[in-house]
């Protein structure tokens, strides 16, 4: 629990209490602007402030105090250039920028310039510390971030970082400092569910840039097609590639990756549909999430990790260290429940829509079979199947 705990905006098991309440307030607040519109959405990010932070950036590169692959395009050459703001929530920046023609979006959280510096695991690591020994203290972090034994090697890309101005240390420490750039860095661009670092500059490290989810969207993402049927069969391809990550999360690393903060918001689209987990501040693959969840308990709600649930011991007072549910048993609740269903349903025989609003249930509840991500699969492929003959 202590990198848990370095992490920002996370309930502890104490601060429950006070967690429940900021949540219940941020309920009510969203619901408010639900009934506003999405026009009145508040201005979260300033222009200002990053453009500030940018030009920052660009100074302590020519001071040689940090440096990226990113760099020169970002301050020399100028085929990196800032766009607008995202999100500035909690610190995180989430700014979005062109690098060369394409939309990108630049991400940091920790090592900001000006920013407070918390230790590090580089600190004290001289700049000329040969390669194979830097090699070593970047894997020893990675796996103390990550938990024993991650998926794979990842492939860290300060070789290609521009030598003899210096900052190499110091930026590769505030890129270690950041679980998201960490996992993200891991994975190595192999997961189709993960977006790739394209690059970095100091503490910033850019993703491609997405179509992300949200409230304020009727089909959850913004959907380009046009006409019912289009858009229906998008939904559908949407839905399924929701089930594809699920799977892909379960299976397809050495360990289970857990997903902690499901909400639209956190997930994005490719133009082919692909589902993309944007935000992984909180994804841990299983040993991780094992020694996050074994904590004392005096009843189950001591054990909720946000949505990553196990439960309380009463006889060691422990809660278990297996989560309980599962990503896809928290996609059914919180996305597919609330969206996909509503907007599958028209274009459906009655009959498919029963079986496939009975499956969401059936699915979002945590005590459901395994086997009905199977079954959701089937009904929602037998629905695109049926919008299709429709058409026909
Ligand atoms: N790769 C991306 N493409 C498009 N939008 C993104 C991307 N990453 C983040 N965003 C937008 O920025 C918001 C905040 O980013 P996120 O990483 O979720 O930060 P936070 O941890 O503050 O929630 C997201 O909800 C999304 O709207
Ligand atoms: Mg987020």
């Amino acid at each position: 629990m202590a990198r848990a705990g370095r992490r920002g905006g996370r309930c502890g098991r104490r601060a429950l209490l006070l967690c429940a309440a900021g949540a219940a307030g941020w309920v009510l607040a969203a619901a408010l602007l639900l009934r506003a519109g999405p026009g009145s959405l508040p201005q979260r990010c300033s222009d200002p402030r990053s453009r500030r932070l940018l030009a920052a950036l660009c100074q302590d590169f020519q001071a040689g105090v940090l440096t990226g692959d990113l760099c020169e395009d970002l301050c020399d050459r100028g085929l990196l250039h800032y766009v607008g703001c995202l999100s500035q929530e909690r610190g995180k920046q989430v700014l979005r920028a062109e690098w060369r023609g394409r939309p990108v979006v630049l991400k940091a959280r920790e090592g900001l310039p000006g920013g407070p510096l918390p230790p590090g695991p580089l600190d004290g690591a001289a700049e000329d510390l040969p390669e194979a020994e830097l090699q070593l203290l970047v894997a020893a972090e990675v796996q103390a971030v990550l938990g024993p034994g991650p998926a794979g090697g990842g492939r860290w890309p300060w070789a290609r970082w521009p030598g003899g101005r210096g900052g190499r240390v110091a930026s590769l420490g505030a890129l270690l400092r950041q679980e998201e750039l960490v996992l993200l860095g891991q994975l190595g661009g192999r997961s189709p569910h993960t977006p790739p670092v394209l690059g970095s500059c100091g503490p910033f490290y850019a993703l491609e840039l997405l179509a992300a989810g949200g409230p304020q969207h009727p089909a959850l993402f913004p959907l380009r097609p046009v006409g019912a049927r289009a858009r229906t069969r998008a939904v559908g391809a949407v839905a399924l590639s929701f089930l594809a990550l699920a799977r892909h999360f379960a299976g397809d690393f050495r360990h289970r990756l857990h997903l902690c903060d499901i909400k639209p918001e956190n997930f994005a689209i490719r133009d082919d549909l692909t589902v993309v987990a944007i935000d992984v501040d909180m994804a841990f693959f299983e040993p991780k999430m094992r020694e996050i969840l074994e904590q004392n308990c005096t009843g189950h709600e001591d054990c909720s990790f946000f949505d990553c649930i196990s439960r309380c011991d009463w006889h060691t007072h422990r809660c278990g260290a297996q989560r309980l549910n599962s990503n896809l048993q928290v996609i059914c609740d919180k996305i597919f429940r609330h969206w996909f269903v509503s907007s599958l349903q028209s274009s459906l025989s009655l009959s498919l829509q029963q079986q496939l609003r009975e499956a969401v249930l059936e699915c979002a509840d945590p005590g459901g079979a395994p086997s009905v991500g199977q079954k959701l699969q089937r009904l929602l492929q037998a629905a695109l199947r049926e919008l299709q003959d429709m058409e026909e």
